[in-house]
């Protein structure tokens, strides 16, 4: 690790963009100084466009043990999630259209998450297992002759793309890119090179509207023509005896948009990036990748933490550790930290492929919202790098592009070289 940084945490604020600009072995560090000296600890306003500053006044708390995270991932009656998820505010109006579920509390949550549960449970993801492989396959096939390319346009960007095209239905073409270009971009709202002149809030707007025109051009297609694709389950199912209006089903389809494509696309270029710089470990797996993946998926997990943070906003005064949480407080569970936690993991600095038992918290801390997709995401990453791994073991990507942003740790580019596969 490197000690160009935070000496005590009183030197670290994560409410500052340039924090997120960091390279991540420098904000792995600040997490550890705070988990060691301040795990529960107050932050002013994120700096942000996403509201005007008037508007853009409330600190957050901080939560960096996982014990913590956990605890507060499975009290949502305390931690509501119904006021926003990410640590920067949007107007309640933009939760409303993008963040669905994710952002309720039960009864609604509950409902809605509901109708979707039975399309997302690993007993489907299984059947869908050999599906997805082909799909991997596929896509090896188009770059392993190659020998170099950016690894994230060849393949992260791509296979999330491809079988939520297909999840959802979505017709090839047009409507499948627009759907993936805009999901893809919504996450990079503190990037300025991925905002590329607007503001955070109107990149963030922008992906949202197209994907509302993605939807809205979908859902009446398919009540009129079912299909075998989610969008149909979603269109048809019933909760309660109730079934999800428009509006409903247009901000679903955004998460589900975002959820899937964005979180698995950094999650494979992080494989392929830690797997680069520890090469021992890339032998190691290549060495045995069907007796390793398992574990080497879970690692990978951990490691990247694909989503920095999920938020949550106290109902009611509640003490954690040394600090008295208010009602109304933003309360910010880090993932990433909890992730690298010296009272949960030996030796959480080491990427180590074969480490088990390994109780990451990648895809939330348990309780209601814990991730939908969780067995589809691992289904994906196993069979994508199952193939990198067997058929271009050599693939070596050492210099990533990193995207600046707070909510997920992104790789924007991922230049790589390998020897090429004979076909
Ligand atoms: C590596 C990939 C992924 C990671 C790291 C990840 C992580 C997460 C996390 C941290 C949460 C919030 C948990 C909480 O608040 O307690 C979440 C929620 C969610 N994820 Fe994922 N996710 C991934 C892939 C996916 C995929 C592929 C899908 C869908 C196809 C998906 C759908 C969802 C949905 C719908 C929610 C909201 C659940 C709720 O509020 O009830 N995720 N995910």
């Amino acid at each position: 690790m490197s000690t160009a940084i935070a000496t005590t945490h009183k030197d670290i604020d994560l409410s500052a963009r340039s924090f997120w600009a960091k390279p991540p072995e420098e904000r792995d560090e600040a997490f550890a100084v705070l988990r060691r000296e301040n795990p529960v600890s107050w932050s002013r306003p994120a700096e942000s466009d996403l509201l005007p500053p008037e508007l853009n006044t409330k600190g957050f708390w901080s939560l960096t043990k996982q014990a913590d995270i956990r605890m507060a991932s499975r009290h949502p009656e305390v931690f509501s999630s119904a006021q926003g998820i990410t640590m920067e505010d949007f107007a309640p109006e933009m939760i409303e259209v993008a963040q669905s579920f994710i952002a309720m509390d039960a009864p609604r949550h509950t409902q809605l998450r509901g109708i979707t549960m039975d399309a997302f449970k690993p007993k489907n993801m299984r059947r869908l297992e050999g599906w997805i492989q082909g799909h991997a396959r596929d896509l090896i096939s188009e770059m392993s002759h190659l020998g170099e390319g950016d690894f994230v346009d060849l393949v992260s960007v791509k296979l999330p793309g491809r079988i939520f095209g297909s999840f959802f239905g979505l017709p090839a073409g047009d409507i499948h890119e627009k759907t993936i270009d805009a999901a893809q971009r919504l996450l990079g709202w503190p990037d300025p090179e991925v905002c590329a002149g607007r503001s955070g809030l109107e990149l963030f707007g922008g992906a949202v509207m197209e994907l509302h025109e993605v939807a809205s051009q979908l859902i009446p297609e398919r009540r009129a023509n079912p299909g075998d694709d989610l969008l149909t389950w979603m269109v048809q199912a019933e909760f309660d005896g109730k079934k999800m209006t428009d509006d409903e089903l247009r901000a679903f389809f955004v998460l589900l948009a975002v959820a899937a494509n964005d979180t698995t696309r950094h999650a494979s270029a992080h494989a392929i990036y830690a797997l680069s710089k520890y090469p021992e470990q890339r032998d190691l797996l290549v060495a045995d990748v069907p007796g390793r993946i398992g574990t080497a998926v879970e690692e990978v997990l951990r490691w990247a933490s694909p989503l920095l943070h999920m938020r949550r906003t106290a109902t009611q005064d509640f003490v954690i550790g040394d600090k008295e949480i208010k009602a109304g407080d933003k309360v910010v569970l880090w993932y990433i930290s909890g992730n690298r936690d010296e009272d949960v993991f030996d030796e959480p600095f080491t990427f180590d492929i074969l480490r088990n038992p390994n109780p990451h918290i990648a895809f939330g801390g348990g309780g209601p919202h814990f991730c939908l997709g969780a067995a589809l995401a691992r289904t994906m990453l196993k069979s994508l790098l199952t193939e990198v791994y067997t058929r271009i073991p050599d693939i070596s990507a050492p210099e990533p592009g990193f995207l600046v942003a707070n909510f997920i740790n992104g790789i924007k580019s991922l230049p790589a070289t390998w020897t090429p596969e004979r076909v």
